[in-house]
């Protein structure tokens, strides 16, 4: 049984985590290039966590700009057996208001800037998919907003687009009348790349607008997704530090094989 080691990737303004013991920054190599930061590695009561800041320290990184196959990379180097993803979002639902965090598990991936895989030329590998989120680490997030008393749903579907403006009105409304939940710019591709490391993935979406379909709100103001990021950073931090004070101190093995997923999937002839 391996070792649990946690990773938390931080979105918009959760560029730390104050929380965090006997830390130390470690710079990881990677054939994939610059990561978006230092990794800040630590305990959170038993848990060792590891920490990147999506788009690096100062919110350097716009997300197309993200180099999200040495994130995920680097990660894994460090031994990152389970990975949350926190990221800003805008909503469809009324329901699903500005700061309240969802646990979507399905995806659309309309980027197109990116490089979205490991796999390519000389060794070319199919992962399964159909299933982006690792049900048990969706189900210790929940737990942990359930003990924290924050606001939230469990799952859902989020709509990545490329950015880094927001939604026209057609496409909002488009997005909203396909029944999708969230929109945001940064689950693709690091959720499939997490799957191509085997790593166990789940997705928090933390909300901070309705984007643009909403009558009475209106478009996304600037002004109030960082209000909301605030207030949500600091919900993000504690969801983190109850998710790590219960965390299992080995690796849960994935009912879905998530942490498996090469297993079946390499094409390539070994001899090759
Ligand atoms: N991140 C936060 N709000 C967003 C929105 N409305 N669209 C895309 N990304 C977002």
């Amino acid at each position: 049984m391996a070792k649990a080691v946690l990773g938390i990737i931080g979105g918009s303004g959760i560029y730390d985590l104050p929380g965090l013991e006997a830390v130390e920054e470690v710079r990881v190599a990677s054939p994939w290039g610059e990561p978006s930061d230092v990794l800040r590695r630590g305990r959170l009561g038993p848990t060792e966590i590891v920490f990147l800041p999506r788009h690096g320290r100062g919110h350097a990184l716009s997300p197309s700009d993200i180099n999200y196959r040495a994130n995920i990379d680097v990660l894994k180097r460090v031994g990152v057996t389970d990975l949350v993803s926190l990221s800003a979002v805008g909503s469809f639902k009324g329901e699903l208001s500005p700061g309240t965090f969802v646990l979507a598990d399905q995806f659309i991936d309309k980027t197109y800037l990116r490089q979205p895989s490991f796999f390519g030329k000389g060794c070319v590998a199919h992962v399964a998919f159909s299933h982006p989120v690792a049900p048990l680490l969706q189900k210790r997030l929940a737990a942990a907003l359930e003990a924290e008393a924050i606001p939230h749903a469990v799952g859902g579907t989020a709509v990545c687009m490329e950015g880094p403006a927001f939604s026209t009105l057609a496409e909002s409304l488009f997005h909203k009348a396909q029944g999708w939940d969230l929109i945001g710019m940064t689950s693709m591709p690091e959720a499939k790349l997490a799957r191509e490391a085997e790593i166990a993935y789940a997705f928090v979406g933390m909300v901070t607008d309705f984007d643009a379909w909403h009558e009475e709100v209106g478009p996304v103001d600037v002004a109030q997704v960082v209000h909301h990021l605030h207030a949500n950073a600091d919900k993000g931090r504690r969801l983190v530090a109850r998710l790590a004070r219960d965390f299992p101190a080995e690796h849960e093995p994935c009912p879905i094989h998530s942490d498996r997923a090469l297993e079946h999937a390499v094409i390539t002839a070994k001899e090759h």
